[in-house]
């Protein structure tokens, strides 16, 4: 095969502000809870309070007498749904519970307030079985899932691990854990449901990553037709995975709709019932072994990881992932185990798998290089592979020794000197750090396009509708896809308008896995050559046309990957033990980058997310109770701007012409991987501390 051709890059590649800017800073961009719809009914619902048993009576007298309440639904009451495959999605079908801020009920008034009391005036009784909500490898018994998320291996095994371990001149053997972390999205998950009882149809303003997704599993749990189900998602104020798929939520508020026809009903769930309703990153727990020779060769890596699924249904991060392909190393075993609680679903959030999976990996090649007193950028460019690890595949382009020494050269780190605890500054240690970070490249066939030529008598102006039901959840995806759309046409970027959010267009995979920007444009590129070849250059007002994401042969040639280096500069209070970042800088290979003001926001907010992580985020889970105590934004940490001192991203310029026609890869997930490790190898260079879990604590450091 020879080399694909790629788009010439005109308006990709420039710096464009999201079109929608105007609107969404002008309060004029309607988020889903938002639409004017007459007579709204409002949804409060009702959950439960324990976090194993069944539901063995419910009174709902006390608030139907509440004024303005027009009706309570109840697991006595709901309508029967179509499939019951997914206990997720099987809400108010039994009196089962299988955690602790589950659906029972809920209740539909004509004010949220009215709402509100109503559901607090439901009587719920219980009868609670014994359960487990923390994740605890000696109490529970461990299991190997069929396949980690997506659809990897569970376990890899490449050479003799042990062996080579035990003939290694330097071994670290440490053990790491990532808290408990939820996705808070700025705008939380939000539904407005109509039911049309007329036919059956189910119209939905959805905050999803995803309306085809919405459709699909809507119409699947409720036996329709897809045709027979809209959703609509013009704007959606972030997701980071929560989105990503179906929650209960929405089926909850599309039962209450058939409870109500005609009405729409309003539900935008609180920041608390974010905490047990649309997902979460599992705790985790990384054993991480690594051999090397005295110079700082691996020989041997290995990476178990123990984590946590829901009884209700499994879900299992990809943790060890990351290990799997960064590194050489002859000698390598990957592990994932599962303990089965009673907890809410684990989901995606942020790159899943290498999130985590990165955190335990990147501090464990820092105590390597510790250990081997070799630089820490060196012993990275050290361990270098030739090919892919995992596959024996080359990759289609790997930069990750360029962002590194790019990094070192940027961040001054020539000038450091390697002793840990040496340099005290009115009363704060300091130190800097260096980790990797690497996101695979994704692009998934299943996106259509249509591109429609205008050229209204009136202005006589050329004017071209690009329509895909792609998902721009903050990240600007609307306006690169317009460049995308203006390259592939060879027109002005001016000239195109761009649809998103909306299944009356052709269908979009999700914008999850980084993988929207490739997938949807190569859909629209499609589109555009199609229209170009059918229409060619002078096309006549109206002429349209379909186009679809082909699937990308080439990987089957090669493993295909972004790469970045991260720096950052750590101060730790020698008193009191408060932590610092007043610097961090990540320089990422993610082949050509289509938009610079909207990826540096995409690195730059991933990077911020990872020292969120590193210093703050930790959801609590009280053991007696399946509840997580600090459930809302007042308790649960996130950083603040107080947090995020000089923070920079730039991106090395990569020429991929096989991830897609546009040359890019993903960037909305890159930016958190390694984020949190270089917090903490910082850390250690500061103090002498070496912190081996997520977040750091003042304590560590005391
Ligand atoms: Mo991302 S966690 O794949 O939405």
């Amino acid at each position: 095969m020879s080399t694909p051709e790629m788009l010439t890059p005109r308006a990709m590649g420039t710096p464009r502000r999201r079109v929608e800017g105007p609107a969404k800073v002008t309060g004029t961009a309607r988020y889903a809870a938002e639409h004017p719809l007459d007579r709204p009914v409002h949804l409060h619902p009702v959950l439960a309070t324990i976090p194993r048993g069944r539901v063995t009576a419910i009174d709902t007298s006390a608030a139907e007498a509440v004024d303005g309440v027009v009706a309570v639904l109840t697991t006595r009451d709901a309508d029967a749904l179509a499939d019951t495959s997914d206990r997720e999605f099987t809400v108010l079908q039994d009196d089962e519970i299988g955690f602790r801020g589950q659906y029972v009920g809920a209740v539909l008034a004509d004010t949220p307030e009215a709402a509100r009391e109503g559901a607090d005036r439901v009587e719920v009784t219980y009868e609670q079985d014994d359960f487990r909500a923390v994740l605890d490898p000696d109490a529970g018994e461990l299991y190997a899932p069929d396949a980690v998320n997506p659809a990897f291996a569970t376990d890899s095994v490449i050479g003799d691990a042990d062996a080579a371990l035990g003939e290694a001149e330097v071994v670290v053997d440490a053990t790491y854990t990532t808290a408990t972390t939820h996705n808070n999205p700025l705008e939380p998950h939000s539904s407005i449901v109509v039911w049309e009882p007329d036919g059956g149809r189910f119209t939905i303003f959805d905050s999803t990553q995803g309306v085809s997704t919405t459709r699909s599993n809507v119409a699947t749990v409720f036996g329709m037709d897809e045709a027979d189900v809209d959703v609509i998602s013009p704007h959606v104020g972030g997701g980071f995975g929560s989105k990503g798929n179906l929650h209960a939520n929405v089926v909850l508020a599309c039962l209450a709709a058939r409870r109500v026809p005609g009405r729409p009903v309003k539900y935008p769930l609180t920041r608390q019932q974010m905490f047990s309703l649309v997902g979460y990153r599992t705790p985790t727990i990384q054993h991480v072994r690594l051999g090397a020779t005295r110079e700082g060769r691996l020989s041997a890596l290995v990476h178990d990881v123990v984590e946590q699924t829901s009884r209700t249904k499994e879900f299992a991060e990809q943790t060890a992932t990351y290990s799997r392909s960064v590194y050489a190393a002859p000698h390598r075993r990957t592990t994932h185990r599962l303990d089965m609680l009673d907890v809410p679903v684990p989901s995606w959030m942020r790159a899943p798998g290498e999130c985590p999976g990165s955190f335990a990996a990147e501090v464990a090649m820092d105590e390597l290089a510790v250990a081997c007193d070799v630089d820490p950028v060196e012993l990275r460019i050290r361990n270098e592979p030739d090919a892919d690890p995992e596959t024996g595949k080359p990759f289609s382009s790997r930069h990750l020794v360029e962002c590194l020494r790019r990094g070192a050269d940027r961040f001054g780190w020539s000038r450091r000197d390697p002793t840990p605890r040496a340099r005290l500054v009115d009363g704060w240690w300091s130190g800097t750090g260096v980790a990797a970070s690497a996101y695979p490249t994704n692009r998934s066939p299943g996106s259509g396009a249509t591109i429609r030529y205008h050229r209204p008598a009136a202005d006589g102006a050329e004017h071209w509708d690009v329509e895909i039901a792609a998902a721009d959840i903050g990240t600007g995806a609307r306006t690169v896809l317009g460049q995308i759309a203006a390259d592939a046409l060879g027109v002005d970027v001016d000239t195109v308008e761009v649809t998103v959010g909306d299944t009356a267009v052709p269908p979009a995979t999700v914008a999850g896995g980084s993988s929207g920007t490739a997938s949807w444009g190569s859909a629209v590129v499609d589109a555009a050559q199609r229209f170009r070849a059918k229409y060619g250059t002078d096309p006549s007002d109206g002429d349209e046309i379909e186009g679809a994401t082909p699937e990308n042969d080439w990987s089957e040639h090669y493993a295909m990957s972004a790469f970045g280096a991260q720096f950052a500069e750590v101060l730790v209070h020698a008193d009191t033990g408060e932590v610092r970042v007043p610097r961090m800088l990540g320089v990422f290979a993610a082949g050509r980058i289509l938009n610079p003001v909207t990826a540096r926001s995409q690195f730059i907010g991933g990077m911020t997310m990872g020292l969120s992580m590193a210093l703050h985020e930790d959801s609590v889970m009280d053991p007696r109770s399946g509840h997580v105590v600090n459930h809302d934004l007042a308790n649960y940490h996130i950083a603040s701007c107080a947090d995020v001192g000089d923070m920079d991203a730039e991106w090395i310029d990569e020429e991929d012409p096989y991830v897609n026609p546009m040359g890019s890869k993903g960037i909305g997930e890159i930016g958190i991987v390694g984020a949190a490790a270089v917090v903490a190898n910082a850390a250690y260079h500061a103090t002498g501390v070496r912190v081996r879990s997520a977040p750091m604590l003042v304590d560590h450091f005391l």
